[in-house]
């Protein structure tokens, strides 16, 4: 765990300690299909790293390593990736290839993971009210299993950070094209006497262009109040007929006792359950890559300047 997250914790006695992570990713991941009929988004490679283990990566980076993830059907690679493989275990181990074997098992050695299915995938609110056993009465992180965030952009360390002085919940916040808001889920902001943080004082699930109060889009990780299970079993279903996260933190917003703040993250964050942000990311992997890149950059530099047209 880096220091500065460590010191931070132990700061702050009175507020508990986020020490679980839950990962929903029991979606459906319509705006993939036909490629997640039957494969899982989450599991889509990075080249050959599939998405869910950088998020893992992320969480275990800041030293949270017990991780509940809330699954749906055809989720099962999801488990069998983390889970070690003997017969290609030993397939390398009798080979050798030592290189291979490391990384085939540093998934399995990673983190603490724990699995709850969704039943019916409801919404965001529905899979975490999922998570409530798991959780009890502590703040606790989400990592959306298909959102993206640079290893060197923190982003969690801080929101934890933010959540202890603050208390209540943290949500992460980017800056997006007024055109794009209408993706997100968008808050009305009010500052406060950190530049990066602010007051959430309102949320809208995906707003119409009249109904965005801010173009301050809600991005996929959250460090939240344990109250948030209450508020979201009241609250009905919203847009899409789902039952909305955006929506209970709405309520939560009110809130004295368990205010909302929103850290201003300007970062890199890739959401790769949209095609086009998937393929960017694989794009910008592979020319940043030691053992990619230089042949890489040189094809993409060859093939956009031919117009596209018979690069090999
Ligand atoms: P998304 O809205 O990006 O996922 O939810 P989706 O619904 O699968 O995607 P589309 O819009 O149909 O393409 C963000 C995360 O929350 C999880 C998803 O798996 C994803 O990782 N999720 C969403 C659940 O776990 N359960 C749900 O009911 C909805």
């Amino acid at each position: 765990m880096p220091s500065e997250v460590r010191r931070e914790r132990e700061g702050s006695p009175l507020n508990p300690h986020v020490t679980k992570v839950v990962i929903p990713v029991g979606g459906l991941g319509t705006r993939f299909l036909p490629a997640t009929k039957a494969i899982p988004k989450e599991i889509f490679p990075l080249i050959d790293k599939p998405v869910i283990q950088y998020v893992v990566e992320e969480a275990a980076s800041v030293g949270l390593t017990d991780i509940l993830m809330v699954t749906g059907r055809n989720k099962r690679p999801l488990e069998d990736h983390f889970d070690h493989n003997i017969e290609i275990e030993e397939a390398l181990a009798r080979k050798g290839d030592a290189a291979h074997l490391d990384q085939v098992c540093e998934s399995s050695d990673l983190v603490t993971l724990h699995y709850v299915r969704q039943g019916a995938p409801k919404g965001l609110g529905h899979a975490l009210l999922c998570a409530e056993s798991h959780v009890g009465n502590e703040p606790f992180a989400v990592l959306l299993g298909d959102d993206l965030i640079d290893p060197r952009d923190p982003l969690l360390a801080r929101m934890i950070a933010v959540q202890e002085r603050f208390g209540g919940s943290v949500v992460a916040l980017m800056e997006v094209d007024p055109r794009d808001i209408h993706l997100y889920g968008c808050a009305a902001v009010a500052p406060t006497d950190e530049a990066d943080v602010v007051r959430v004082t309102g949320l809208v699930e995906k707003p119409g262009p009249d109904e965005a109060p801010s173009t301050c889009a809600v991005i996929g990780r959250f460090v939240l109040h344990p109250g948030i299970f209450d508020v979201i079993r009241g609250t009905g279903p919203g847009h899409g007929g789902e039952i909305q996260l955006t929506d209970a933190l709405d309520d939560l917003s009110r809130s004295r006792a368990a205010p909302v703040h929103g850290v201003l993250f300007s970062g890199r964050r890739y959401d790769t359950g949209d095609r086009a942000d998937y393929v960017r990311t694989i794009v910008r992997l592979a020319c940043e890559r030691d053992d990619l890149g230089p042949d890489f950059r040189a094809w993409l530099a060859a093939f956009v300047s031919h117009d596209f047209q018979e690069t090999r």
